[in-house]
């Protein structure tokens, strides 16, 4: 979202009144390693309505709602079994993700989580804070894990590539050199892709028509396939491959390059692959794959659409 709104919003929230307040922390002896409530973003008002499509969610990877039992402890522990990052309460709802939907809006507010009368307690233990589930906004209770697969601090996608291309998904940065970390040029496939024009889907697609899982771009014109990454690449976990840190205004990133067949794009940078998944490879995805997000980028700008 622009700053303007965002602003906006902050303005329209209403005031607590009352001033006891609940754990916002839950039992934190009991979460698994690395989870805690996020810094900066504790509580977080999301301003898409319940009723819209999966799409528009704010925390828009896997969920159950639990109206008898919901604690934080039992949210976190479903959040890291699924892999994911964030975890989420609202009212006798638990959702994941590993990013904040680039396309929806939000603000944090620690203080209209913990205080009494306000926010919902949480079902399985009434101490706790559930963030709100029928208030305008919603108020999410948001715990993050720091040693996930994404280690970037920022919960926002603030670019650097395109979260989905039709069924695939964005899984990470990966380091790259002459020794591949994904094992098959695309100009050497038996459709061979040739260079000169490259986007994300046009990789995957070339990649996928072949047989492969992942489907890598780099350095705004190259693509690789394979089946699973090899020559030890890892994840790029610094900084998600040096995008500057800032919650509200992302600005793009210095370190990747934009895609020679578009400029809205970014597609790996020197030495860096922005590998994408299709299910079944193990590598873990940014964007769940639940098929109400195939396609999610398509005709929008991803990059620094928060
Ligand atoms: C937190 O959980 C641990 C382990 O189950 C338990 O021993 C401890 O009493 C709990 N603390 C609180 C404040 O509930
Ligand atoms: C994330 O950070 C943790 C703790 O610093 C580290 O153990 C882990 O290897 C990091 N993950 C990646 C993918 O770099
Ligand atoms: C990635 O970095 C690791 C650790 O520095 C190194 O061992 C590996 O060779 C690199 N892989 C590629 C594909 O560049
Ligand atoms: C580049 O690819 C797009 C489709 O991805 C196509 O519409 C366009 O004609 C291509 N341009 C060139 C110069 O090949
Ligand atoms: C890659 O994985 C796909 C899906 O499992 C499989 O159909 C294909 O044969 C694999 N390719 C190779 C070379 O193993």
């Amino acid at each position: 979202m622009n700053p303007i709104a965002f602003l906006l919003l902050g303005s329209l929230l209403a005031i607590p009144t009352l001033s006891q307040t609940y754990h916002l922390q839950g039992n934190t002896s009991v979460l698994p390693s690395g989870w805690a409530l996020d810094s900066v973003l504790t509580c977080v008002a999301d301003c898409v309505p319940d009723d819209e499509p999966i799409a528009s969610e704010f925390l828009f990877g896997p969920s159950f709602i639990d109206p008898v039992g919901l604690t934080i402890e039992s949210c976190v522990a479903f959040c890291d079994a699924q892999g994911t990052r964030l975890a989420g309460l609202k009212g006798t709802e638990c959702r994941c993700s590993n990013v904040f939907n680039p396309s929806s809006c939000f603000e944090s507010d620690g203080g209209e989580c913990n205080t009494v009368g306000f926010d919902f307690p949480c079902p399985g233990n009434p101490v706790e804070s559930c963030g709100l589930a029928d208030g305008t906004p919603p108020l999410f209770n948001l715990y993050k894990n720091s040693i996930s697969q994404f280690n970037c601090s920022d919960t926002i996608w603030s670019g650097g590539a395109a979260l989905t291309a039709g069924k695939w998904r964005f899984s990470n940065f990966y380091n790259d050199s002459i020794n591949r970390a994904l094992p098959h040029n695309a100009v050497n496939l038996h459709v061979p892709l040739p260079r000169g024009n490259l986007t994300t889907a046009a990789c995957t697609t070339a990649c996928g028509n072949a047989g492969w899982l992942l489907a890598g771009v780099e350095f705004a014109d190259e693509c690789y396939c394979g089946n699973a990454t090899q020559n030890n690449a890892q994840p790029i976990s610094t900084n998600c491959a040096g995008l500057p840190q800032n919650n509200f205004f992302p600005v793009p990133p210095v370190t990747l390059k934009r895609c020679k067949g578009n400029a809205n794009e970014f597609c790996g940078g020197p030495n860096i692959v922005s590998i994408y998944t299709l299910p079944g490879s193990g590598l873990v995805p940014m964007v769940d794959f639940n098929p109400g997000f195939d396609g999610f980028c398509d005709g929008r700008d991803c990059l620094g659409n928060t």
